[in-house]
């Protein structure tokens, strides 16, 4: 840390006042009093002398003007460094500061462990935040986030996220601001203004036409004219026009026939001369492609490093395939952007947070942004005297882990978890309890295929009473060779890793085994596991039993083989028994990461997992019940898995959470159901319980916020910000070739009727 801080002190020592060595130089781009952001807080570094009167337009020239053509390479992509992943390194001979990136949107991704521990405010989802329709509240949350931004030593924050809700099962529609044009952009640029009243430029993405995560760097949306500029350009436009955005960042997929950043018209027509945006396009990571295609369509930064611009775009320069006029406009726009939003007037620091303060902002917004979608006979608000239990349901209500997981997870100051907050404003008066009910949330949700057979009805080989789940055996490779690397026990078959666990992108449970390690669980880990223990059915009747798996599984029940699945897709495989209710039966199960595609982001996916009759409940439903039946009120918090990457497989509730309320509701009417997700779910239990909260991912202070709304604090004012449809089929989007699309191509024939 102290070394960071020297680092940045010295990087723009250069501008400040005692100038030392810098000379003319530093004068020349030094700070001017006119372009420094007018609101922007002090920093707590060296006065800078008021040295230059011009704008950030003659700024950038200037230093423009003296930069060598390596230099001007260098600034169009980016680098990786330690503390900053996504970072491009200073120029410090002319006092030119670099450019350290934080990911968003929900708060600030500080990514070196070292800076306030890697930690800042977990905000409210942003959808939350466009549920409630309050444009100064938008610019409140920006403005903490540009403030937290800065404090940990960042510039440029890489959000927010203005893609429309096209899909309900996306997997990042919790970081968009719905499916609303109008709403997503007046949310969007007043979180940009947010931002920028610090020294910190707003990156909003992903521009454009970026609303699945189906084949993500891959799909070609195919959509008409008019749709393009009436449904998916407006957010960006309110973001770059009335917010002022710095950056803009190209998305990953094709928008008719072209990579969104190579796209002439995406980006030369829409974007620089139809919004006339002053500011830069960087790539999404990786999403660059050909190197004279980007750099002449308009894509200004390559990102995280030089894989189509560096020596390539210099050769291309040099042979003239890239005009030097390009390059200049690069580099120009660029260091025009850092001028006119602070960047270099105004060096970043390490500051602490103040946490409680806001997480205060957080509980607020979070409240805010909750949506009563019903409240039969006065369920809530909950009587703080005419209850004498609360009985709280839910694997995850005791934690605040419902979030969004990839690279918008922010690591929290502190959590408030639903159980905790419910808890507090209860008081002594009212006791609350709390039961799982079902099993712990994890990335493994986005799997398809039948829910995951529940611990419940599980048990290791020679467990102590009430123990539950398989024992699991690992290998670090996919044959089952020498000793296993991990044994231990886990409560159900339900495995996603890779991309979804590495680097901090989990948003699972914490009431689950902690992820293996990297060799077993991170990129390109080929592990081999076995579970062996008992299944007993709760019900007698037919079951079906279902592999799910990317790689090699197979089942053994009893000693004979039941499925056998070569795993090529995540297509189940599955059986059909029949069982009677009390007898355990030996299951051993094994899978291979052994499938072509493990290798890359893309871990070891794998499920065991069941279709049952009706009644076969399993113990930890009964148990959850009978607390309901003999508490006054119960609350069954719910919560499912968002993450940029995958998209969800439907609208369920993930590992039976459904057939939880069913149950719960059964035995208490005043049932209230909180809802605990990114985007829509299914509700087939609507008809059957008291009330529903559509809390959405609420950010560290969750708790607190949604005992705000439960007891009546805070009248519920919430509105939805995207439609809730009853099933896949009835949404605009019903149609293969809309969604996930046909060998690559995604048809928007939905045209402008998007959502509601
Ligand atoms: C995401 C971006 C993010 C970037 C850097 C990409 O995978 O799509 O939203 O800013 O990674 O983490």
């Amino acid at each position: 840390m102290r070394s960071r801080r020297t680092i940045s002190r010295r990087r723009f020592v250069v501008s400040g006042a005692a100038g030392a060595g810098a000379g003319a130089t530093a004068a020349m781009i030094g700070p001017a009093g006119a372009n420094a952001h007018p609101t922007a807080t002090p920093a707590s570094g060296p006065a800078t002398p008021d040295l230059q009167p011009e704008g950030p337009d003659q700024r950038a020239e200037q230093v423009l003007q003296q930069l060598t053509l390596e230099e001007k390479i260098a600034m169009t992509h980016g680098e990786m460094n330690p503390n900053y992943p996504f970072y491009l390194p200073p120029l410090s001979r002319l006092g030119i500061p670099a450019l350290t990136m934080a990911d968003g949107p929900s708060g600030v991704r500080v990514a070196d462990p070292v800076t306030n521990g890697g930690k800042a405010t977990a905000m409210p989802a942003t959808i939350a935040l466009a549920a409630t329709w309050d444009l100064a509240l938008a610019r409140r949350y920006g403005d903490l986030v540009g403030r937290e931004a800065w404090s940990t030593g960042h510039n440029v924050q890489l959000g927010p996220g203005a893609d429309i809700a096209r899909v309900p099962v996306s997997g990042r529609i919790f970081e968009s601001f719905g499916e609303d044009p109008l709403l997503s952009g007046g949310c969007a640029a007043a979180y940009v203004t947010g931002i920028q009243t610090h020294p910190v430029a707003a990156c909003v993405k992903h521009y454009c036409v970026n609303n699945q995560e189906t084949n993500r760097t891959r799909y070609d949306a195919q959509l008409s004219e008019r749709a393009l500029q009436e449904i998916y350009i407006p957010p960006f436009a309110a973001a770059v026009r009335q917010g002022d955005a710095g950056l803009v960042m190209g998305a990953f997929n094709q928008v008719n026939g072209f990579y969104a950043c190579e796209h002439p018209v995406l980006l030369a027509d829409i974007l620089k001369r139809q919004l006339a945006f002053p500011g830069f396009v960087i790539s999404d990571w990786g999403a660059a492609h050909g190197t004279v295609e980007s750099a002449n369509a308009g894509l200004d930064q390559e990102q995280p490093s030089a894989r189509v611009f560096g020596d390539a775009l210099q050769a291309a320069v040099q042979t003239g395939a890239v005009p030097m006029a390009r390059l200049d406009d690069m580099a120009r726009r660029i260091l025009r952007t850092m001028f006119a939003h602070g960047l270099v007037d105004r060096p970043v620091d390490l500051i602490p947070l103040p946490e409680r303060a806001h997480g205060q902002i957080a509980r607020e917004i979070a409240a805010q942004g909750i949506v009563l979608l019903k409240n039969n006979d006065g369920v809530l608000p909950l009587p703080s005297g005419g209850i004498r239990s609360i009985a709280v349901i839910g694997a995850d209500a005791d934690n605040a882990s419902a979030a969004g997981g990839g690279s918008g997870l922010v690591t929290p100051t502190y959590t408030v978890s639903p159980l905790d907050g419910i808890r507090q404003r209860a008081g002594a008066a009212i006791a609350v309890e709390h039961a799982p009910g079902t099993d712990p949330v994890s990335a493994a949700a986005l799997l398809p295929g039948p829910p995951p057979v529940p611990a419940s009805v599980l048990t290791p080989p020679e467990a102590d009473a009430g123990v539950h789940g398989l024992r699991a055996e690992y290998w670090d490779n996919p044959g089952f060779l020498g000793d296993p690397a991990l044994i231990r026990t886990e409560p159900h078959v339900d495995l996603n890793f890779g991309f979804f666990i590495y680097t901090g992108f989990n948003a699972g449970s914490p009431n689950l085994p902690p992820t293996p390690g990297p060799s077993l669980a991170g990129p390109g880990a080929l592990p081999s596991v076995r579970w062996t223990g008992t299944l007993t059915a709760p019900a007698t009747g037919d079951y079906v039993l279902a592999l799910t798996s990317l790689g090699t599984s197979r089942l053994v029940l009893d000693g004979q083989p039941l499925i056998d699945n070569l795993g090529l897709d995540l297509t189940p495989a599955t059986a059909t028994v029949t069982l009677s209710v009390g007898e355990p039966h030996e299951v051993q199960i094994e899978y291979a990461a052994d499938a072509a595609g493990i290798s890359g982001n893309i871990g070891a996916q794998m499920r065991f997992g069941w279709q049952h009759p009706a009644d076969a409940i399993p113990s930890r439903v009964r148990e959850a019940a009978d607390l309901a039946s003999r508490s006054d009120v119960a609350v069954v918090v719910v919560r499912d898995y968002e993450s940029e990457e995958m998209d969800r497989p439907d609208l369920r509730l993930p590992n039976e959470q459904d057939q939880l309320i069913q149950e719960v509701a059964a035995a208490n009417p005043r049932t209230i159901v909180v809802v605990q997700t990114g985007a829509a779910v299914a509700m087939p239990w609507l008809d059957d319980v008291g009330a529903v909260v559509q809390a959405w991912y609420g950010g560290q202070e969750q708790g607190n916020a949604i005992a705000d709304i439960l007891f009546g604090d805070i009248n519920p004012s919430g509105k939805l910000p995207l439609t809730f449809p009853r099933s896949m089929d009835e949404t605009p989007v019903a149609t293969e070739a809309q969604y996930p699309g046909v060998a690559g191509v995604v048809e928007y024939s939905e045209d402008v009727f998007v959502g509601y």
